[in-house]
């Protein structure tokens, strides 16, 4: 069974599920064209919830009957396939190094609709391969084969895995953690992705104690660093552990 972190599947009623779907629904309206699929999920550093929010983000998409894959680009500290229980096996670093095949490629999950393509062996060379001609024509497949395409990134300001990957996207949410991320680190990742060409559809807010009750979670997201949209998350505590 997924992991429990996955709350939107494992408890869509809670207000964090809620939460999720509210961010699906704002990218909906941030997509306007039916060929724009492609989101990237990154973040300053590690740790800001890349991989939790993209796991959740695929969820809703799929849980509202599209068809769904979930790639995890972080080549160097992946967790996709922990969170979704599958085998590592031919994963994307294999696939983009012409080790895997296409047709092995694609992993099913618990979620119906939802697909995932781990993220392989750690390679020697990350930022090269997702570089290479092979990533895009990985995304273009993916685009005629799925409704949404969610890619879990690398940080933006340690490597440049993610940067070289938002040209690529059509979206861009960059995640940032209260208290965690440094407002000049966001500054610096948005100039990052915005210099290579991506498309940055907004910002949301992580690990925000709402109710000082420790661990939890407040949500803005919108136009630029100040979206006029924001949505709220109760304490994850109980929900994921
Ligand atoms: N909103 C949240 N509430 C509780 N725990 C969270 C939240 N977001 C992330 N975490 C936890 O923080 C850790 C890092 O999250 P992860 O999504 O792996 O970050 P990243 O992909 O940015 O490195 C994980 O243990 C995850 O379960
Ligand atoms: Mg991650």
């Amino acid at each position: 069974m997924i992991s429990e972190e996955i709350v939107a599947f494992k408890n869509p009623k809670s207000i964090s599920a809620e939460s999720y779907r509210a961010l699906r629904t704002n990218l909906e309206f941030a997509m306007n064209s039916e060929d724009q699929k492609v989101i990237l999920v990154t973040s300053s550093h590690v740790s800001e919830g890349k991989s939790t929010i993209a796991a959740n983000l695929a969820a809703v998409f799929a849980m509202q009957d599209k068809k769904t894959v979930i790639v995890d680009a972080d080549m160097r500290r992946g967790i996709q396939h922990r969170k979704f229980k599958v085998t590592n096996k031919n994963g994307l670093s294999s696939y983009l190094a012409k080790l895997s095949n296409f047709n092995d490629l694609l992993k099913p999950t618990d979620i119906p609709n939802l697909f995932v393509i781990t993220c392989g062996p750690v390679p020697p060379n990350p930022a090269e391969l997702v570089s290479n001609k092979n990533m895009k024509d990985l995304i273009e497949i993916l685009k005629t084969n799925f409704d949404i395409v969610i890619i879990d990134g690398a940080p933006v300001l340690p490597v440049t895995d993610s940067v070289i990957l938002s040209a690529i996207c059509d979206r861009v949410i960059i995640v940032a953690s209260y208290g965690e991320t440094h407002k000049e680190e966001l500054k610096a990742t948005k100039q990052s992705l915005t210099g290579a060409g991506a498309n940055i559809a907004g910002v949301v807010l992580n690990k925000v104690d709402i109710k000082g009750k420790g661990y939890s979670k407040y949500g803005k997201y919108g136009k630029g660093y100040y979206g006029s949209y924001s949505y709220y998350g109760n304490s994850e505590k109980g929900e994921n552990k």
